[in-house]
């Protein structure tokens, strides 16, 4: 999966510009507050549905114009075409989001065309931070390579704020029917077995590939290890292959029965509450280090040692997962890497691949030009960013 380009008009601080990359490494680079990070926004936008920086849609939109547009045209392997994909976000109103010309009714209606993997600072954060950035980085992670997982999760969180409304008003003492308390159980328990089906197996194959991309990068002794831990699983339950062998879960559905029961049992407290006390939206992915919680026992290296070996193998799932390599979105993490890690980073990410042609793609930013080491610092595309214009070259 390659960008060939990305025009933009009135996004940030881009008043216009198009920028064109090549297939192979792409340094974006400029002094800070020129725009590199936003050109990355843009592109990752087609990925993820949305800011990568939080941002409302109405905040990419140039100070004081009507209206952002972002056109993306990228390359999937094998195919003789580019696909294009646009979006226009108003200042006020509704959003157009195209496909080759043809409306997208929804963000989440874009998502697994374009894939990208993007890493930036704030990604340290998943190991750092509390369940919530975990099971988000689970959910942009599959969303992208499972038009099944997305289902079921937009179906959850839909289900889950109707049943927190309705626990409320049921506290306030309006009278709820058991039928509808079933379908909300039942509702929940089913998307939620899904759900939890798809992360265990994503962590259980996210586990070897950091453990190995780990010691690559440490050189050290110590293990990491991802373990999804569940509400709607048993603690033993395997992966059923939901990612890697599609047509054998057709017939090994999760089971909803373990939150079914939860939700069925603890009602009232829940009603206490105000919301919704069992579910996949209270589950944690573990991460550990020689059986240590990363979070609290590793060390700031290692922390961030850790989030690049999942980030890689992000990349690497998606490729097993949809046949093809995704973009590579690196915002601002080289100038914090010493010389040998952004030599294995870049050794993992670009190394060959037996019988594939396919080049693979990464889009850097940094403030200085030089930050590919090596022989390959030779067939790098630069594209120099100042005041919001994007120029070729420049070093
Ligand atoms: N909606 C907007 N309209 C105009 N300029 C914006 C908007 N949002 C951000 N900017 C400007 O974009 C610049 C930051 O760009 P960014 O891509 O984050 O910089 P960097 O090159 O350091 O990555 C800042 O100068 C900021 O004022
Ligand atoms: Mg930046």
């Amino acid at each position: 999966m390659t960008v060939t380009s990305i025009v933009f008009e009135n996004w940030r601080n881009i008043a216009a510009a198009r920028v064109e990359f090549s297939p192979g490494i792409n340094v974006l680079w400029g002094m800070n507050a020129q725009g590199k990070s936003n050109i990355l926004e843009g592109i990752y936008f087609f990925a993820r549905g949305r800011s990568f920086r939080g941002a409302r849609e109405r905040e990419l939109v140039r100070f004081g114009e009507p209206f952002a547009r972002a056109a993306l045209s990228f390359r999937r392997e094998g195919y003789g075409s580019d696909t294009a994909m646009e979006a226009v976000l108003p200042a006020a109103g509704k959003k157009r989001l195209t496909r080759n010309g043809a409306p997208l009714s929804s963000s989440a209606e874009m998502l697994g065309s374009f894939r990208a993997v993007l890493f930036t600072p704030a990604n340290l954060s998943v190991v750092t931070g509390g369940p919530a950035e975990r099971r988000s980085f689970l959910d942009i992670a599959l969303s992208q390579i499972s038009a099944d997982y997305l289902m079921w999760l937009r179906k959850a969180v839909r289900l889950l704020a109707e049943r927190n409304a309705l626990l409320k008003r049921a506290g306030d003492g309006e009278r709820v029917s058991p039928e509808e308390w079933d379908v909300y159980a039942e509702g929940l328990a089913e998307s939620g077995a899904w759900i939890a089906a798809y992360r265990r197996e994503y962590a259980s194959l996210l586990s070897r590939a950091v453990e190995r991309y780990f010691a690559g990068m440490t050189g050290g002794a110590e293990k990491p290890e991802l373990t999804y831990r569940s509400h709607a699983l048993p603690e033993d339950a395997e992966p059923i292959g939901l990612l890697t062998n599609p047509g054998a879960a057709e017939r090994r559905r999760p089971d909803p029965g373990p939150l079914y029961e939860k939700l069925r049992a603890n009602r009232e407290r829940e009603i206490a509450a105000g919301s919704t006390l069992w579910g996949i939206h209270k589950d944690d992915l573990l991460l550990t280090l020689n059986g240590r919680e990363a979070r609290a026992y590793a060390s700031q290296g290692q922390q961030r040692s850790f989030i690049l070996s999942m980030k890689l193998g992000e990349a690497e799932i998606a490729r097993t997962v949809s046949g093809e390599y995704p973009a590579v979105l690196l915002d601002d993490v080289f100038s914090e890497l010493d010389e040998n890690r952004r030599r294995y980073i870049l050794d993992a990410l670009d190394a060959e691949e037996e019988g594939s042609a396919a080049s693979r793609q990464i889009i850097i930013t940094s403030c200085e030009p030089d930050v590919i080491p090596g022989a390959r610092a030779s067939r790098v595309c630069f594209h120099r960013v100042e005041g919001g214009k994007i120029l070729e070259g420049g070093t």
